[in-house]
């Protein structure tokens, strides 16, 4: 055995034993850098290879890298090993309460928006509605023309629309993008993809460019679509009373429709629903006065015809209604803008707790 072997074997010897009395991960770190560090025992062996006969360098040079790679190893199991040891340690000696409450000033809430939506979809799925989406993005189609809006209708003019420039990879109404005025738009794809018996709700953010006090560009809207063999104004009126009953906590709210014009219902009618206007508050319920909270109608044979439904076979009716207004209505806010300026003074007054979500018991 030449001298440098026996080296190799005495620093083999000594850095694992080394490596392996580290009974601590600093210690283990120390001992990584004396075997492997820039200035470590097995680096300085690797830098006199340059004086070595190529003979000697080949031998040595594999030798040492050899060693290298075992002390690595062992070095790297030693760590899992006492990583394992400090787990266990801690496992023994911490443990956690699980029965402590909840810390109340850590706790996210819910904002009013988010909330009446959960509402909505809780009470229309009782009455068996899905619930669908459709893009914020639309185009003139979808908002429009397949709801009986031909280009040019005075209707049109109702709306304040946002229009987006042209897609020049789209022609005609496809190409013409605009954000959607209203939710109506989702009844005209989710009929085109889906056949009837439809039953389902549909809501998200709308915009038009208007800015006061009740108005802002973007706010919420929710929208409810039947689609079935011999549906009637009946079902439409029965539907909209239990749900409005439902949503405002009220079981004797009156309900009244109003004739009204929607190109894309006939015939048409705006909801009113009773309150009780004194010294400027408004009290829902019961009352001398009526309030308007949205549109309804039979949906139009053409807007049937348009997304491939035969109305000689197929009737059924739609009602739409602002969510941020149903939802000042019901939890007396006052001021609309202040839905979306992110005040948390306002979020702490209004918010709504994560844990107590809507259900049927405690919103019926
Ligand atoms: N889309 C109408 C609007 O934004 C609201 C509306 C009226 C929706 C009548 C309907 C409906 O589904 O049947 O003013």
């Amino acid at each position: 055995m030449t001298d440098m072997t026996q080296n190799i074997v005495k620093l083999k010897d000594e850095l694992t034993g080394m490596v392996t009395a580290s009974n601590d991960l600093p210690s283990l770190e120390q001992a990584r850098i004396t075997a492997l560090g820039k200035k470590g025992r097995i680096t300085d062996l690797m830098k006199t290879l340059g004086g070595m006969t190529p003979e000697e360098r080949k031998t040595t040079g594999a030798a040492l890298n050899e060693l290298k790679n075992e002390i690595a190893d062992l070095i790297k199991k030693q760590e899992l090993a006492l990583k394992k040891q400090v787990m266990d340690e801690k496992l023994a000696t911490e443990t956690i309460d699980v029965t402590l409450p909840v810390r109340p000033e850590a706790k996210g809430s819910i904002h009013p928006i988010s909330q009446t939506i959960e509402e909505l979809i809780t009470i229309f799925a009782a009455m068996d509605f899905t619930v669908a989406e459709g893009p914020d993005i639309e185009d003139d189609w979808h908002n429009f023309t397949a709801l009986n809006f031909p280009p040019g209708h005075p209707a049109r003019e109702m709306q304040d629309t946002f229009f987006l420039p042209d897609n020049p990879n789209e022609t005609g109404e496809k190409a013409k993008k605009v954000l959607r005025t209203h939710t109506s738009s989702t009844q005209i794809r989710y009929m085109t993809e889906h056949k009837p018996p439809i039953r389902t709700i549909m809501m998200g953010r709308v915009y038009r460019s208007d800015h006061d006090m009740t108005h802002t560009p973007m706010f919420h809207q929710m929208e409810a679509l039947v689609i079935d063999k011999e549906t009637h104004m009946g079902h439409l009126k029965g539907c909209l009373m239990d749900f409005v009953r439902a949503y405002f906590e009220i079981d004797d709210l009156p309900v009244r429709f109003r004739p009204s014009f929607f190109p894309f219902t006939e015939p048409s009618a705006e909801i009113d629903i009773g309150c009780t206007r004194k010294d400027g508050g408004l009290k829902i319920g019961a009352g001398d006065d009526w309030l308007e909270i949205g549109g309804s109608g039979m949906v139009h044979p053409n807007v049937l015809k348009n997304c491939g439904i035969d109305p000689d076979e197929y009737q059924g009716f739609a009602f739409g209604m602002g969510i941020d207004r149903i939802a000042m209505l019901k939890y007396g806010i006052p001021d609309l803008r202040t839905f979306f300026e992110s005040d948390t003074r306002w979020l702490n007054h209004y918010r709504f707790d994560p844990l107590n979500r809507p259900n049927r018991a405690t919103n019926s």
